[in-house]
C-alpha cells in the first residue's frame, strides 16, 4: 500500500508525551524479552498492593490456564479511590454530563469515595457477600459507576448488563450468572425519551430466583411497580449506611467482575475477569495510549455497558486518579453538536469514541462542530471496529483541527485492555490502521492450517502467544468452551476471531472478523443470536443472518426469513419480525433487511452457505463462485431475483 498517507508524530506531541518513538520502541523489545521484570516494575508503580505477589505469570494456553501475581493481594475500590484522597481528594473524579444540556454534576475523589463505601454498606446490609454476583442494569448515571467499584469495595462480582438490552436478554443473564441482587433505575433518559428499566427488570425477574433484592436509582421519578420485601431504593440505603466500609482484601486472581459478550453459537458467553492483572493493564494502557497527563479531562464516550465503558470509563481512569467524564445522552440531542458541546463545555483534552459515531456525524456535516471551541483537544481515540480513511480524516482534519493524534484502538471484551494501538508521541499515523503491539503483546499471523505467514507484507488470522496481564481467565460456569473457542485452533496461541494484514512497514490492519460474529455500529453480535430469535416467531421456519456493509453502522443486519409453509409474506410481517427481534435481543439487534427466502442455499450435507448470502447481500452476483456443489443451486437463482431493494 504504497498511497498511504503517513501523519507523522508532531514535535510539540511527542516533547510533551509520557512514551516518544524511542522509548516505546527500547521498552516494548523489554516487555518482550524480559515480560516478568516489565510487568513486575509496571504493578510496583501503578498499584498499591497490601501484599506483594509471588510469582509474576504462570500459563498453559492448551489447558487454558492463566495467572498473574499470584499470591499478591490488593483491592481494585482502594486503588480507584482511598489512595488518590491524600493527593487529589478534591479533584473531580467523576465529572457527569446529563442527557439534558442544563444538568451536570461532579464527584471529587473524596465525594466518591465516600458514597461508594456508603453504597458497599448497602449492599451489605443487603445480604451480599464475597464473590456473589451482583447484576448492574442501569443508565449512564455515576451511581453505575459508584455501583462497580462498591462491588469491588465487597468483593462482590459485577456483570453490567447493557441497558439496551431487553428483559429476555437480561433474563438470561442473570439466570446464567445466578445473580443475588440487581441494581437498576427506575428509568434511563437518552436523547429526550425514557425507557422503563425497572419495569424490564421486573418482567425479567418473574423466572430468575437466585435474585434476592432489587436496588433501585431514582433518575426520573417516574412511576413503577414496587415489591415489598423485594425492592429498596438507593438513597434509602444510602441514608442508613456508614461511610465507613473497609475493604475486602482480594487475592489478585478472584474474579472482579463478569461481562457477557457474544460469540459464534446463540448462548452469550460470561467473560470473566480477575483482579491484579487486569487493573494493571487498565491503568498502563490508559496512561500510555491516551497520554494522560495529571489534571486532563478525559472522556470516553462508550456506555457501562460494553467493556469500553468497564476499562476506560471506570477502572483505568480512576486507577490513575484521572478526570473521567460520564454521558448519559446521545451524539445528536438536542442535535448533531451536543459532543463537541460538551467538548467546549468541560474543556475536554483526550476524546474516545467510535467509528459509528463520527461516520453518523460526519454526515451531518461540518457546521455542527465549527460552532465549537474544540482548541482543549490533543488526543482523539477510536475503538470497536475498523475505521474507514474517509472517517479518520475528517475525525483528524475537522475534530482534532489537523494537530491531534489519533489511537486507533483493536482490542476486545475478553482482552480486558487495548492490545494493538498506535501510541500519540510514538506512532506515526496511518489512517484506518491500529498500527503497533501494545507493551507485552505478541501477535502473529497464520494460514488456515495454522502455519505462521512470516515477512512484510503479510495476511492471515491474528494470533496473540503470550498471555498479558489483563486478559480473561475463563468463561463463567464454562471453562471449556472457554479453551474450545480461544485456544483450541491454534495450539499454544490465543485466537481473538480476527483477520489482519501486516504491510511492508510491519504495521497491522484488522480487516474483521473471521468466525461467525458481526459488528453493528461497534456492537458485537452472533449471527446465530439473531436467527435464534427469529426462529423463535412462529411464522417463521428457518433464518439465516449476515452482516453486509452499511455507511454508518459499518455492518447492517441482513436476514434471508424462510416462512412456515402457508404464511404469507407480507410487509406487515416483515415490521413485525423487526420488532420480534427487538424485543428478544433489544434494538441494537434490529434487522437493517428481511429478503423472504423460498429456500436458502444449502451444501448437501445440510450447512447454510453464508459465502453465498454475502455475495447476494451485496449484490456482487458475478462473484457467487461454484453454485454446483449445492443440495437445490435453484434456490440461488430466487434469492438474487427477489433481493429487496434497499
Ligand atoms: C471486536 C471486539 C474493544 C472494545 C469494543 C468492542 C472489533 C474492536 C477494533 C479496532 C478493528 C476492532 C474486533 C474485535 N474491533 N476494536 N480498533 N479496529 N476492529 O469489544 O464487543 O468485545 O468486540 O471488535 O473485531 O474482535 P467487543
Amino acid at each position: 500500500m504504497s498511497d498511504v498517507h503517513i501523519h507523522k508524530v508532531p514535535k510539540a506531541v511527542a516533547d510533551h508525551a509520557h512514551i516518544n518513538k524511542e522509548v516505546y520502541e527500547a521498552e516494548y523489545q523489554r516487555s518482550i524479552e524480559d515480560t516478568k521484570g516489565f510487568w513486575d516494575e509496571k504493578a510496583r508503580e501503578f498499584l498499591t498492593w497490601s501484599k506483594p505477589w509471588d510469582v509474576t505469570v504462570e500459563h498453559d494456553f492448551p489447558k487454558g490456564e492463566v495467572k498473574w501475581f499470584t499470591g499478591g493481594k490488593l483491592n481494585v475500590s482502594v486503588n480507584c479511590l482511598d489512595r488518590h484522597l491524600e493527593t487529589r481528594g478534591d479533584q473531580p473524579a467523576i465529572i457527569w454530563e446529563s442527557d439534558d444540556p442544563a444538568v451536570d454534576k461532579t464527584y471529587t475523589y473524596k465525594e466518591l469515595h465516600a458514597e461508594v463505601c456508603r453504597f458497599a454498606n448497602g449492599l451489605k446490609a443487603e445480604g451480599v457477600k464475597k464473590g456473589d454476583r451482583v447484576c448492574i442494569y442501569m443508565p449512564m448515571v455515576a451511581e453505575a459507576a459508584i455501583a462497580m467499584l462498591a462491588c469491588a469495595r465487597i468483593g462482590a462480582v459485577h456483570l453490567v448488563v447493557f441497558g439496551g438490552f431487553s428483559p429476555d436478554a437480561l433474563k438470561d443473564r442473570l439466570l446464567d450468572s445466578e445473580a443475588a441482587v440487581i441494581i437498576v433505575a427506575d428509568e434511563s433518559v437518552r436523547g429526550g425519551k425514557a425507557v422503563p428499566l425497572k419495569a424490564n427488570a421486573d418482567q425479567a425477574l418473574k423466572s430468575c430466583p437466585s435474585v434476592k433484592s432489587v436496588v433501585v436509582v431514582q433518575r426520573t421519578g417516574g412511576s413503577i411497580d414496587w415489591t415489598d420485601g423485594r425492592d429498596v431504593w438507593y438513597h434509602d440505603l444510602l441514608e442508613n449506611a456508614s461511610d465507613d466500609c473497609p475493604a475486602e482484601e482480594m487475592d489478585s486472581e478472584d474474579p472482579l467482575f463478569i461481562l457477557y459478550t457474544s460469540g459464534s453459537t446463540g448462548k452469550p458467553k460470561g467473560v470473566l475477569h480477575t483482579t491484579g492483572g487486569y487493573l494493571l493493564h487498565a491503568a498502563v494502557s490508559h496512561k500510555y495510549v491516551f497520554d494522560y497527563h495529571d489534571g486532563d479531562v478525559y472522556w470516553c464516550t462508550a456506555d457501562v455497558g460494553w467493556v469500553t465503558g468497564h476499562t476506560y470509563i471506570v477502572y483505568g481512569p480512576l486507577a490513575n486518579g484521572a478526570q473521567t467524564l460520564m454521558f448519559e445522552g446521545v451524539p445528536t440531542y438536542p442535535d448533531a453538536s451536543r459532543f463537541w458541546k460538551v467538548v467546549e463545555k468541560h474543556k475536554v483534552n483526550i476524546f474516545y469514541t467510535a467509528p459509528t459515531a463520527i461516520r453518523a456525524l460526519m454526515a451531518k456535516g461540518d457546521d455542527y462542530v465549527k460552532t465549537c471551541d474544540l482548541s482543549s483537544l490533543r488526543v482523539l481515540g477510536s475503538v470497536g471496529e475498523p475505521i474507514n480513511p474517509e472517517a479518520w480524516e475528517w475525525y483528524h482534519k475537522v475534530i482534532g483541527g489537523g494537530r491531534c493524534p489519533i489511537v486507533d484502538t483493536w482490542w476486545q471484551t475478553e482482552t480486558g485492555g487495548i492490545l494493538m494501538t498506535p501510541l500519540p508521541g510514538a506512532t506515526d499515523l496511518k489512517a484506518g490502521s491500529a498500527m503497533q503491539p501494545f507493551f507485552g503483546i505478541e501477535f502473529g499471523l497464520v494460514d488456515n492450517e495454522g502455519n505462521e505467514v512470516t515477512g512484510n507484507p503479510a495476511e492471515g488470522i491474528l494470533v496473540i502467544k503470550k498471555p498479558w496481564p489483563g486478559m480473561f481467565r475463563t468463561l463463567f460456569g464454562d471453562h471449556q468452551r472457554y479453551i474450545d473457542a480461544y485456544f483450541a485452533n491454534y495450539p499454544g496461541m490465543y485466537f481473538p476471531g480476527d483477520g489482519a494484514r501486516r504491510d511492508k512497514d510491519g504495521d497491522y490492519w484488522i480487516t474483521g472478523r473471521v468466525d461467525d460474529v458481526i459488528n453493528v455500529s461497534g456492537h458485537r453480535m452472533g449471527t446465530a443470536e439473531v436467527e435464534s430469535a427469529l426462529v423463535l416467531h412462529p411464522a417463521v421456519a428457518e433464518a439465516a443472518v449476515i452482516g453486509y456493509p452499511h455507511d454508518i453502522k459499518g455492518q447492517g443486519i441482513y436476514t434471508f426469513v424462510t416462512l412456515m409453509d402457508g404464511v404469507e409474506a407480507t410487509d406487515e410481517l416483515r415490521q413485525e419480525l423487526v420488532n420480534h427481534v427487538r424485543k428478544e435481543i433489544g434494538p441494537i439487534a434490529s434487522p437493517d433487511v428481511i429478503q423472504w427466502a423460498p429456500g436458502l442455499p444449502k451444501t448437501r450435507s445440510g450447512k447454510i452457505m453464508r459465502r453465498i448470502l454475502r455475495k447476494i447481500s451485496e449484490n456482487l452476483i458475478d462473484e457467487l463462485g461454484d453454485t454446483s456443489t449445492l443440495a437445490d443451486p435453484s434456490v440461488v437463482d430466487d434469492l438474487i431475483a427477489n433481493r429487496p431493494s434497499q
